[in-house]
């Protein structure tokens, strides 16, 4: 164990998570702690936050848990102060906070107060947490931050127009400030999931166990994701020793989905099809077609 620790090169380092009380969030913070991690978590949800306390107790690790909305300027200052005071440095930054808000309508009937919920829970929260974070990181001689993104940056979903719009925005802020800080040895990258079982996603349940075996076809690697697929590859990211000349880049956490497009396997688990609804694919000979 203390041979795959020294490997990650984490060990005493300080981390925040946002919205570490649960999902991909929690996963995170909870692997940060097993790689000898301090963590400092924020979280708007009280029950969450005592829940994500007292995992971190039990586990040991050396924790923060502060309640906090950092979709707000005032918050994320008490923030800032709260983790300065406990650990007085900052060497990885995860903003994880991120939401679709249940938001699924054509765009021609979304409006601008959604517009500016999604704004804020997806994007808004990163710029101020980050121009926080920033001298912190500084002072420590460098770090990583690392942005949650989603799939749906790098292709097209009907019905989530402005989510999928504020998450492509995180491909710029990542790239751009990644090229803005490198000589302050700070890296920035970000992580890109397909659907994960999270409290705000619960995939498996809502696919009707008579469907389930469509998730096998459906994902090259034939299952959902869990919160502990995109905690890998923050921790990757995180870590100077493994991903140190890594930056401006993102880990797309997707079980193979956007290299895969629409083709997905057939029923006889062999063949594929870009036409999952027939069992052809339009392109392929058939005899006798
Ligand atoms: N789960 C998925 O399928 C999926 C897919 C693609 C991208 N993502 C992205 O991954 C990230 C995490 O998603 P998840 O599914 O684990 O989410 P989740 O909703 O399960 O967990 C997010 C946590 O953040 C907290 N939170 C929300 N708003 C906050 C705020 N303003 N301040 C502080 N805490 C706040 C929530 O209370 C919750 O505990 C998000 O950015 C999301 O967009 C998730």
């Amino acid at each position: 164990m203390a041979d795959e620790l020294s490997i990650l090169g984490l060990a005493g380092k300080t981390a925040l998570v946002t919205g570490g009380g649960a999902g991909i969030g929690r996963a995170t913070a909870e692997l940060f702690g097993r790689a000898g991690m301090r963590v400092a978590v924020a979280e708007i949800d009280a029950a969450r936050a005592a829940d994500a306390r007292a995992a971190l107790v039990a586990a040991n690790v050396d924790s923060l848990v502060v309640e906090a909305d950092v979709r707000r300027a005032d918050e994320v200052a008490r923030l800032f102060g709260e983790v300065d005071g406990r650990f007085g440095r900052l060497d990885v930054l995860v903003n994880n906070v991120g939401d679709y808000l249940g938001y699924k309508k054509p765009f021609e009937e979304s409006n601008e107060t959604e517009w500016n919920e999604l704004y804020a829970v997806n994007l808004l929260h990163m710029f101020h947490v980050t121009k926080a974070a920033i001298p912190l990181l500084r002072r420590g001689g460098g770090g990583a931050i690392v942005n949650l993104s989603t799939i749906e940056a790098f292709r097209g979903i009907p019905h989530t127009v402005a989510y999928a719009a504020f998450k492509a925005a995180i491909t710029g802020f990542t790239q751009s400030l990644a090229v803005e800080l490198g000589a302050d040895n700070i890296r920035v990258n970000a992580v890109a999931p397909e659907t994960t079982n999270s409290a705000q996603i619960v995939a498996t349940p809502r696919v009707p166990p008579e469907n389930r075996d469509y998730v096998k076809r459906w994902f090259p690697i034939g299952r959902f994701g869990e919160g502990a697929d995109s905690a890998g590859a923050a921790l990757f990211l995180a870590s100077d020793s493994l991903s140190g000349w890594v930056t401006g880049s993102t880990i797309l956490v997707d079980g193979g989905a956007l290299a895969a497009g629409a083709w997905m396997r057939l029923p006889d688990g062999r063949n594929f099809t870009h036409l999952p609804i027939i069992v052809a694919d339009g392109y392929t000979p058939r005899p006798g077609a």
